[in-house]
C-alpha cells in the first residue's frame, strides 16, 4: 500500500526516523521503492544530475513530468513528490495551482514540493486547500542562488535564523505536511523541527531533523562533477560503470565479444539453402 502524507506525519509523533531519496527514472524509483524508502523526491536537482545543466534553473516544468511520470510508473508503495520548478509557482497562486495540478493529474504524484516559506505561504494554503499535498524547502533554497550569491550556509546570523524559524512556522500554518531543511546549521535545524509538529527534512541540516534526503547520485557516488560536503558516498558507481564500459569497448575491439553465449544459432538447411 502506498505511504500517506498522514504516516509520514505520524512517523514524527512516533519518533520514527524517516528516509527520502531523489529518483529521476523508473529503474531507479523501482530499487528504491523495493528497499521500503517511504518518499521519493523526483527534485529538480534533475537538471544537474541527469541533464548536465549547471543549476536547477534552466529546468522546464514538461521535463520534471517526464521524469516524474517514469517515477510514479516504478513505485507501489513509496510517496513521490513532485519539485515544482523554478517560476512555475511565483507568480500567482493560479499559476502555481494549475503547475501543481499538472504533478498531480499528469504525472501521477502524491505531493508536489515548493522552494520558500512566508513568501509561497499563501499559494501552500490554496494548494492544500483544493486537495494537493504540499512539502515546503527552506534554507538554501537552489532556486534563489543568484540571490544568495552562491550555495553559502543559511540562518547563520540571528536575524536570518529567526526568520528561518517564521519560514517554518508559515509553512506549517498554511497546511504543508512536511518541510526540507537544506544546508542550515545542525542546532537551528534541531530547534526548527522541535518548534513544529510537520516533519522536517535534512540535507546538510544536521542529525536533529526528523527524517533526511540526498540525491541519489550523491551516495550511490555516481555524480562527481561536485560532490557536496553534505552527501555520503555509500558507493562508487561510477568507478564500477567505467571499468565495465572500458572491458566491453576492449573486447568488442579485441573480436571477444559476443560469444556464444550470446549469440543466436539457426537451422543449418536454412542457411545452406540461401548460400546456393
Ligand atoms: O531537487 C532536489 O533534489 C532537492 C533536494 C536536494 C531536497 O530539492
Amino acid at each position: 500500500m502506498r505511504v500517506t502524507i498522514n504516516d509520514i506525519k505520524e512517523m514524527k509523533q512516533k519518533g520514527e526516523k524517516i528516509s527520502m531519496l531523489t529518483a529521476y527514472d523508473y529503474v531507479t524509483a523501482k530499487i528504491i521503492d523495493d528497499a521500503g524508502v517511504p518518499l521519493i523526491l523526483v527534485g529538480d536537482s534533475l537538471g544537474m544530475v541527469v541533464l548536465g545543466y549547471k543549476s536547477t534553473i534552466p529546468v522546464t516544468i514538461d521535463e520534471m513530468l517526464h521524469h516524474t511520470k517514469a517515477v510514479v510508473r516504478g513505485t507501489a508503495n513509496s510517496l513521490v513528490v513532485g519539485d515544482m520548478p523554478f517560476m512555475t509557482y511565483h507568480v500567482s497562486v493560479e499559476d502555481a495551482m494549475r503547475n501543481a495540478a499538472r504533478f498531480i493529474q499528469e504525472a501521477g504524484a502524491q505531493a508536489v514540493k515548493l522552494e520558500g516559506g512566508v513568501i509561497v505561504a499563501e499559494k501552500v494554503q490554496r494548494l492544500v486547500e483544493c486537495g494537493i499535498p504540499v512539502m515546503g524547502h527552506i534554507g538554501l533554497t537552489p532556486q534563489s542562488i543568484h540571490q544568495f550569491g552562491g550555495h553559502k550556509i543559511q540562518g547563520k546570523t540571528p536575524e536570518a535564523a529567526a526568520r528561518l524559524l517564521e519560514d517554518a512556522k508559515a509553512l506549517e500554518k498554511a497546511g504543508a505536511f512536511s518541510i526540507v531543511l537544506e544546508t542550515v546549521p545542525a542546532p537551528l535545524a534541531t530547534l526548527i523541527t522541535k518548534k513544529i509538529n510537520i516533519p522536517t527534512f535534512g540535507i546538510g541540516a544536521g542529525i536533529g531533523c526528523d527524517g533526511q534526503v540526498q540525491v541519489i547520485n550523491d551516495i550511490l557516488g555516481s555524480f562527481t562533477d561536485f560532490v557536496p560536503k553534505h552527501a555520503k558516498q555509500y558507493a562508487k558507481l561510477t568507478d564500477i560503470m567505467s571499468s565495465a564500459i572500458t572491458e566491453y569497448h576492449n573486447e568488442v575491439k579485441a573480436g571477444k565479444f559476443p560469444t556464444e553465449a550470446q549469440s543466436f544459432a539457426m537451422d543449418e538447411s536454412v542457411l545452406a539453402e540461401l548460400s546456393k
